[in-house]
């Protein structure tokens, strides 16, 4: 395969040697390479065993900005991987399999958001992480769901605010903190698939489970919920509450955290409003074990960007890594 096909598509046609320990194999190549593994809650329990980080998507663009390694595997999707390159213009960042997008960031092109910024002049523009670049270049600041809130109070009462690009985060922190931000109408798939019916018969089912849920859900089960927050609040919660059993509305890959953490709790995977029995992100479960060795093997498929769009979307990243640490919030 030549650079310019790998670089499109990574490895997906390339078969590895079934004898090879892949664990033993990557540990090699981080060694060899100074490379470190960044990997998201969402990836496969595989990855995230490998992985020398694993956190919710502010834990990773603070590790991402403040790593010395000299190449970043990130184990994620595109617009986190696209982070740590905007942080970290002259390193490597490496995506085991660049297809993995989201449908959140797809949700919000810059074209139509521009056009939608401009009918708005007097508003600033909060973007969640969950957004392309071109996004990011766009808005005054970043958030995740770690600290949207906090961040959003920390702007005046009276500011006028623009929220992208998912609706459900934006009204679940309007909500919480009494604001009218505008709404770009975006949402995630993975998020906006759970049954509030089906939920319901489970807890019913199970009367001393807690309800645990991501800020990206429908309002509608947010409202079921005994405790909303980002994967890295779910997992710590779950650790620490008294609660035996709980029913986690989020994607599927933290429940392998969970359980390792939490080894005597029960863990059970909210239902979605579909006949398949899984909430699996299909963008996350694109990188595989075999592609992250292979990646890191042949230092490909590579995250490069524009470079007036790498500085424009690093001014709101800085602001919310600066305002993290002001407020003493880590993902
Ligand atoms: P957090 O990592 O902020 O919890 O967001 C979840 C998510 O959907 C990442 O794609
Ligand atoms: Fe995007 Fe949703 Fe997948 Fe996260 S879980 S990467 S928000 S599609």
């Amino acid at each position: 395969m030549d650079t310019d096909t790998l670089q499109q598509v990574g490895f997906l046609d390339m078969d590895i040697d079934p004898s090879l320990d892949l664990f033993d194999e990557i540990n090699k190549l981080k060694k060899e390479k100074n490379a470190i593994v960044l990997a998201h809650y969402y990836q496969e329990p595989d990855i995230q065993d490998i992985a020398d980080y694993i956190g919710d998507s502010l834990g990773l663009a603070q590790k991402a900005a403040t790593t010395d390694a000299e190449i970043i595997v990130f184990a994620g999707v595109h617009f986190m991987a696209e982070t740590a390159k905007i942080l970290n213009p002259h390193k490597k960042v490496l995506l085991p399999d660049l297809r993995a997008g989201c449908s959140l960031s797809d949700s919000c092109p810059p074209t139509l958001f521009k056009a939608f910024k401009d009918k708005h002049p007097d508003h600033l523009v909060i973007s969640y992480i969950n957004c392309s670049a071109g996004i990011k270049a766009l808005s005054d600041i970043i958030c995740t769901s770690s600290n949207a809130q906090q961040i959003v109070e920390s702007l005046p009462k009276e500011q006028k605010i623009i929220f992208a690009p998912d609706k459900n985060l934006g009204g679940y922190i309007n909500k919480k903190t009494g604001r009218d931000m505008l709404l770009w109408n975006g949402a995630c798939m993975v998020h906006e698939i759970f049954s509030t019916e089906k939920i319901t018969k489970l807890k019913n089912r199970n009367p001393d489970a807690k309800l645990i849920a991501h800020p990206e859900c429908e309002e509608a089960v947010l409202k079921l919920a005994d405790f909303i927050g980002s994967t890295t609040q779910l997992l710590k919660y779950a650790e620490k509450d008294s609660a035996g059993s709980f029913i986690v509305a989020t994607e599927a890959g933290i429940l392998h955290k969970m359980r390792q953490n939490a080894p005597q709790k029960t863990f059970i995977a909210a239902p979605p409003d579909n006949s398949c029995a899984c909430n699996d992100c299909p963008h996350m479960k694109l990188n595989t074990l075999e592609k992250l060795y292979l990646c890191m093997k042949y230092e490909q498929p590579e995250i490069t960007m524009d470079e007036d769009i790498r500085l424009a979307s690093k001014i709101p990243i800085d602001r919310m890594l600066q305002l993290s640490t002001q407020l003493g919030l880590i993902g």
